[in-house]
């Protein structure tokens, strides 16, 4: 994006209900952050060890209006101020997804602006837009998230090639899924990241699936090395170190992710990549990345990590691309649970 873009003047709302958070979030020029609330109902669905759709869902319905004031507030501007309303509309649960939209829908048309449908990875991939002024396409994606684990080579701010894809579990999921073999709470991503700190990384040496030259990820395979491990020593009698199991399952998935990740940029010639998604907040990941990054002479992008995990300021980013190619969407506008990229 050239220099002169940047004027402030295209303000957009954005709102993201696709799973357990509750948040809007007003974006200036699709990277200058106005305000960014997030309303996490992560200690409800913690008691169940995992997010609950029926309750994420009512518990949307209960704080959107407050969310959308309260970022309206904080940015210290008005609706008659915004340029478009922007909302994920897909991939997510389904429950969660309609509450957003249908409020983006209400607002939009009872304030006369313009509506925009977001999907969701695109959001993650516009979080590396944001406070990180023009920086733009073409740049290699590694989006590590609870549902996705994507490898997307973004040829224009709205024009993506999928590398690669998990064939089974995403690599957040298999972090939380270890995490709770550990009685570790939900989520577990980063429990395992602090308890790993205190643990030895190759005192076991659990599998890596590499699925030959493919680019797309498995992890199932190493979550369930890591649940035959403990109950092989449960039968044993013996004694685990829970921080040794976290260190030497985090380094099997970062590895992969690492390993897969300079492999696409190298396979497209790109000397940029960006890292988005809740999983990228992972310290060994960021260290790791930071290291194999610099031998390969590639320039690594990681958002901060509140841009990271789900927040609507990577919505409204996404949204403001979509604005600009004058993509809008109508009172059709519906929540599509399968969405892709
Ligand atoms: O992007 P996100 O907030 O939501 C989805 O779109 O799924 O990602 C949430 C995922 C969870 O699986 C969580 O355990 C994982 O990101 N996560 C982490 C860390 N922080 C969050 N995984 C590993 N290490 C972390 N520090
Ligand atoms: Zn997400």
């Amino acid at each position: 994006m050239e220099g002169d873009d940047f004027t402030g003047d295209i303000r957009i709302l954005g709102i993201e209900t696709s799973c357990d958070e509750t948040a809007a979030a007003i974006v200036a020029d699709g990277c200058f952050v106005l305000s960014n609330v997030i309303f996490s109902q992560i200690d409800v669905h913690r008691v169940f060890g995992g997010v609950v759709p029926e309750i994420a869902a009512r518990n949307h319905v209960g704080k959107i209006d407050r969310v959308v004031q309260m970022a309206l507030d904080e940015a210290g501007i008005g609706l008659a101020d915004i340029s478009a309303v922007a909302v994920t509309h897909g991939p997510g649960l389904v429950g969660a997804l309609l509450v957003g939209v249908n409020f983006a829908k209400g607002l939009a048309f009872g304030a006369n602006l313009p509506l925009i449908g977001v999907n969701h990875l695109e959001g993650h991939i516009a979080s590396v837009y944001l406070e990180n002024a023009g920086f733009s396409p073409p740049f290699m994606t590694l989006i590590a998230s609870g549902g996705h684990s994507h490898l997307v080579y973004v040829k224009d701010f709205t024009e993506f090639e999928i590398l690669g894809k998990t064939v089974d579990d995403a690599a957040g999921e298999a972090f939380d899924k270890v995490a709770r073999s550990l009685n570790l709470p939900y989520p577990g991503g980063v429990e395992i990241d602090r308890l790993a700190k205190a643990g030895c990384a190759k005192s076991i040496n659990f599998p890596r699936s590499r699925l030959g030259d493919s680019l797309n990820f498995s992890f199932s395979g190493l979550k369930s090395a890591v649940l035959n491990f403990l109950n092989s020593a449960k039968m044993k009698g013996e004694d685990i170190s829970p921080a040794n199991i976290a260190a030497s399952f985090q380094e099997a998935v970062v590895e992969i992710l690492v390993e897969k990740s300079l492999r696409a940029c190298n396979l497209k010639d790109c000397g940029r990549l960006a890292v988005v998604g809740g999983v990228a907040c992972n310290s060994r990941l960021r260290a790791l990345l930071a290291e194999k990054c610099a031998e390969a002479g590639i320039a690594l992008h990681i958002p901060k990590p509140v841009y990271c995990t789900d927040n609507a300021a990577m919505i409204a980013a996404a949204g403001f691309h979509r604005f600009k190619s004058g993509d809008f969407a109508d009172s059709s506008l519906n929540a599509v649970p399968g969405l892709r990229i």
